[in-house]
């Protein structure tokens, strides 16, 4: 399979008065298409940093990032933007849920910005909802939604726009084990079905359901199993 993400020497360092923070050091990984991968490191690692960086959040501070080819250093920032919403769905620990939005509005949202017709992207949402096994709780709010339930619409949220990257910021931090094993099962099916998925946690366990392990401490990849077998 092709290079997806390219980066050779990402730096981020973060200024704070006279205090220069390193939080993320001359990482340089390759990740293809099709990829599984998890990255893995303890609390102020810089794992969020670098999925800041990777999901096309941040700049870094020196250092390249291609991603598909594209010198993403280069692009600006409505570029950057665009770059974002059409290749990368986003999965956080905290759901980022709107509180008084139904399922199906919130799964809806990125079809709002996207300039989709209503109608379309309601029937994209409500196809994306049934197939995560949600089509009887797409009027339901988030308060009556389980944990589960609610990592799963903002699931379908970042499916919305077909991205062919979903980066996962620690999805299973706020779940029970059982429930959260449902969701790293989902992210794995959705890996089957060709997506790269990059993961990020704390947790090795959790980081098993990966093909291809990146171990971070201090800012630096101090270990990677390697490319792991992505579909070819
Ligand atoms: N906006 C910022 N300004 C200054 N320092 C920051 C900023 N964001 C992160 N840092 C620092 O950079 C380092 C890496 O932070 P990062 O959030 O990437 O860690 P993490 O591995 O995601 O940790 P956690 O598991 O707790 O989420 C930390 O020391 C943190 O304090
Ligand atoms: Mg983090």
């Amino acid at each position: 399979m092709q290079d997806l993400i390219v980066t050779q020497g990402l730096t981020k360092i973060y200024t704070m008065g006279d205090n220069k923070i390193h939080a993320l050091a001359d990482v340089s990984i390759t990740i293809r298409a099709g990829e599984f991968a998890a990255f893995v490191g303890p609390s102020g690692s810089g794992k969020s940093t670098l999925m800041n960086l990777l999901g096309c959040l941040d700049t870094p501070t020196s250092g390249t990032y291609h991603l598909g080819g594209r010198n993403i250093g280069k692009a600006r920032g409505n570029e950057l933007a665009h770059i974002r919403n059409r290749r990368i769905g986003f999965v956080f620990q905290g759901f980022n849920l709107l509180p008084s939005a139904t399922a199906l509005e919130n799964a809806e949202l990125p079809g709002v910005y996207n300039g989709m017709g209503m109608r379309a992207r309601r029937r994209k949402a409500l196809d994306i909802l049934e197939r995560l096994g949600l089509a009887d709780r797409i009027h339901h709010r988030p308060y009556q939604l389980s944990g589960g339930q609610q990592q799963r619409v903002a699931i379908a949220r970042a499916l919305m726009t077909d991205p062919d990257i979903i980066m996962a910021d620690e999805p299973t931090g706020n779940l029970d084990s059982a429930t959260g094993h449902e969701i790293l099962e989902l992210l794995r099916s959705l890996n089957e079905s060709g997506r790269t998925i990059l993961l990020i946690t704390h947790n090795q366990d959790i980081a098993s359901y990966a093909e291809r392990i990146l171990n971070l401490i201090d800012g630096r990849i101090v270990s990677d199993t390697g490319e792991g077998s992505a579909a070819s």
